[in-house]
């Protein structure tokens, strides 16, 4: 595939030389000097439509460490607000011959209607409750870190299932890479559809989820796309989902605590477990970097 949307056109070969690939960007993130002219000459535009920590500023310094330049659309701050369309929008972009697009917005399919429009390639940095490839590909690649290889590992994902898009794409990819996938969370958060993919199964029962797990993952209540609020009190889902010290109890003796950010702290996970020794999300924040370096390279450069 020519984009990054998600992973349906996405072997496991491929995935895996993308994994293998960050190996030696870290390596370049090691140097005194941290540039390669891997992507000399080349423009890359990050478009957020959405608003954004890690994501945005990790693609930004990958593209920069790889000499590339950088546009940064602001659309907070763009024609977007006077409702120019998503097409136009990105019709306007292409007339400044840039050579690929990193798209984040609140409506899903909204990269791949970017891909459509530039004929160039496209990486979806976040798709409303869709897609979030290169979270769940720095998810994969911090767990094979941990333990060598993917394959016969189980992963924990507790939390907001529903709203979330690093959810479906870690249900999507780490089956793919030989994992098994357990997501957890209250019956009304856990849409029963995703048990239907290979490789994954829905409890809405903490310690058998992560009973046997080898990494656990804490989701954020996306309380801003449930609407008319989660049902129920943040107290009441902290008590019974929680990630924690006494929950972590139940999962492997080397279990790794996983969160994608931003964290709500003491509600999806506790203080202890986040700062813990288990914890990796500050390990998962460094490992982005490379990722997106070596998704970078990959689509614009070659698979080598
Ligand atoms: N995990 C993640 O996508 O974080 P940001 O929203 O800060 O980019």
């Amino acid at each position: 595939p020519r984009h990054l949307l998600d992973f349906t056109e996405w072997s496991p070969e491929r995935l895996n030389a993308i994994l293998d690939n960050a190996d030696t960007m870290l390596q370049v993130l090691d140097r005194p000097v941290k540039k390669v002219p891997a992507l000399q000459g080349m423009t890359v535009c990050t478009a957020f439509f959405e608003s954004s920590t890690r994501t945005r500023t990790s693609f930004e310094l990958a593209a920069r460490r790889m000499s590339a330049d950088v546009m940064t659309f602001a659309a907070g701050a763009s024609s977007a607000s006077k409702g120019e369309s998503l097409r136009d929008t990105v019709e306007v972009l292409t007339q400044y011959k840039v050579d690929a697009y990193i798209v984040r917005h609140h409506a899903a399919g909204a990269a791949h209607l970017v891909a459509r429009y530039s004929g160039k390639p496209v990486i979806n940095a976040g798709d409303g409750r869709r897609a979030h490839p290169t979270q769940a590909l720095l998810d994969a690649y911090t767990i094979r870190q941990e333990f060598g290889s993917l394959e016969g590992k189980t992963v924990a994902i507790l939390g907001d299932v529903r709203h979330s898009r690093v959810a479906r794409s870690n249900a999507e990819l780490l089956p793919k890479l030989g994992a098994k996938v357990v997501l957890c969370g209250p019956a009304t958060l856990l849409p029963a559809e995703l048990g239907t993919l290979p490789g994954v199964t829905l409890t809405s029962d903490p310690q058998a989820a992560v009973r046997g797990a080898h990494a656990v993952m804490a989701l954020r209540l996306q309380q801003e796309r449930m609407g008319g609020g989660f049902l129920g009190s943040l107290q009441e889902y902290a008590d019974t989902y929680q990630v924690n010290e006494g929950l972590m109890q139940e999962a492997e003796s080397g279990a790794i605590v996983l969160h994608p950010g931003p964290m709500n702290r003491d509600v999806e996970i506790s203080h202890e477990a986040a700062d813990g020794p288990r914890s990796r999300i500050l390990k998962q924040v460094e490992n982005g970097q490379a990722i997106r370096m070596s998704v970078l390279y990959h689509l614009l450069v070659g698979r080598e």
